[in-house]
């Protein structure tokens, strides 16, 4: 019989995060400011506080998980390795197909992972409050649970769309003591403006960042900093105990390596954690195909630019060297809000520039086929995120089949979809739409993407 669940006990679990930044060929190119300067981490400091900062600018390859974040991870982790058994039975496909099970968590994410450390170093250096934006609910409600564990205060602009389709969301948050607003809100000068603007807009990550930052800057106490669930690099690194568990797990049936690697990118925390571990395996010479999937609504990996673009919609952000449809960029409402995301981590787009990823695109409608192939194989309900990468591994799956070949199949599996069964009863009902954006939407959007520091697309033509 196929052993279908793997456990690591405690004791196994790692003890250091990965840092990927220690290990790509190319250097990174450094964020910047507005006028061209490179971001020094005293312009951060009424951001962030000063220990995640030094993280942020690490290139240091392994960093220690503090003890006291162990402790609260050791709740849920080790998270469970599964082998989707049903799945490849229904699909008849020689592939063998694992997935990282990171739906345990308190909040139902893989975004605990980075929560409970950024509040820890938080509330080290003294911080009183954070203030966060978030997209699906997910983000929201993990820092709402951390900031609970740590004693802070936490307050969360929700982007409107997913506020309204999934008020469960907003519940769990006030449970753990966050307050959670929609955003654009009339409560920072940012929301007001797109108000103005757009009375009507579904939101979006970038204005909700926005919202978030300005709320946090701008409390003269001094004690409130912001907290960011995916993009930058100290939140890819809390990420990567997903796939540092993940080695271990497939050791102990006997497989070295994948030969691919799936993972739904928002923002690339996610895809991050499952994925880096093995970066640095093919870097070393192994042969693995790493697949970012990002929605066709909102497709900055497939057809956006590699540039310095701002992470937010006001521009209060730095500029990053990322894989961007525009700061301005608004998409579709679609339901995986987590997807809704204009840019892609620095780490992930110099990493697809180097040639070791191959981003792909999901299209709503299939991810929701997916994810019902997936309730009905597998039984758990998946996030509509989570659903995208879904859909890929049945495409990876069938094509191993085609082939005739053997491959194993890993992938991330974000989260549960308990909250999200609106999206699912629209499917059902056949009310679900598929969801893309034009061409001339996307050169729209581009064209207003600044152009005065160019990102150089620096790769050594290794992969
Ligand atoms: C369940 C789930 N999966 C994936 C994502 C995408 O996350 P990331 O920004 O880490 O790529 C999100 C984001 O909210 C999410 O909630």
């Amino acid at each position: 019989m196929e052993q279908i669940k793997i456990f690591l006990d405690e004791k196994d679990m790692p003890r250091k995060w990965y840092n990927l930044a220690a290990d790509l060929p190319t250097a990174m190119l450094p964020p910047l400011t507005p006028d061209g300067q490179v971001v020094t981490p005293q312009m951060l400091e009424a951001v962030f506080p000063k220990n995640l900062i030094e993280q942020e600018m690490s290139t240091k390859r392994w960093i220690d998980i503090p003890p006291e974040v162990l402790e609260v991870l050791y709740q849920w982790r080790p998270s469970p390795l599964r082998r989707a058994v049903n799945l490849e039975r229904y699909l008849k496909t020689p592939a063998k197909i694992y997935y990282k099970d990171e739906s345990v968590s308190p909040a139902g994410s893989h975004k605990t992972n980075t929560s409970v450390a950024q509040a820890y170093y938080n509330k080290k250096f003294g911080v009183k409050s954070l203030t966060t934006e978030t997209g699906a609910g997910q983000w929201g409600t993990a820092l709402a649970y951390a900031c609970h564990v740590f004693g802070l205060e936490c307050k969360v602009f929700m982007v409107r769309v997913s506020f309204e389709q999934k008020p469960m969301r907003k519940i769990m948050m006030g449970l753990w003591g966050a307050n959670c607003i929609a955003s654009p809100s009339n409560e920072t000068q940012a929301g007001r403006t797109i108000l103005k603007s757009m009375p009507d807009t579904p939101g979006s990550l970038g204005i909700a960042i926005s919202e978030a930052v300005e709320a946090a800057v701008t409390d003269k106490t001094g004690r409130t900093r912001y907290a960011l669930g995916s993009v930058l690099n100290h939140v890819l690194l809390h990420q990567t105990i997903i796939g540092l568990e993940a080695q271990k797990q497939l050791k102990k049936v006997g497989i070295k390596n994948p030969d691919v690697i799936i993972g739904c990118a928002g923002g690339g925390s996610n895809f991050a954690g499952i994925a880096f571990p093995f970066t640095q395996e093919k870097i070393n010479g192994a042969k693995i195909d790493i697949i970012p999937v990002e929605s066709e609504a909102c497709p900055k990996m497939t057809k956006g630019k590699f540039a310095y673009d701002h992470g937010d919609i006001a521009g209060m952000t730095p500029l990053l060297p990322m894989h961007t449809l525009g700061s301005q960029f608004v998409p579709p409402a679609i339901h995986a809000g987590g997807l809704r995301y204009h840019g892609m981590a620095p780490l992930v787009s110099q990493a697809i520039v180097e040639g070791l990823m191959r981003p792909t695109a999901v299209d709503q409608l299939h991810s929701y086929e997916a994810a019902i192939i997936w309730a009905r194989t597998e039984g758990f309900v998946i996030a509509p995120e989570s659903s995208n990468a879904v859909a890929q591994v049945i495409k990876e799956a069938n094509k191993a089949k085609k082939e005739g070949k053997q491959k194993t199949i890993l992938f991330n599996l974000s989260g549960h979809g308990l909250l999200d069964l609106v999206g699912y009863d629209k499917y059902l009902s056949g009310k679900l739409e598929s969801s893309q954006v034009t061409s001339d939407e996307i050169k729209r959007s581009l064209e207003r993407v600044q152009k005065v520091h160019v990102a150089p697309m620096r790769k050594t033509g290794k992969w």
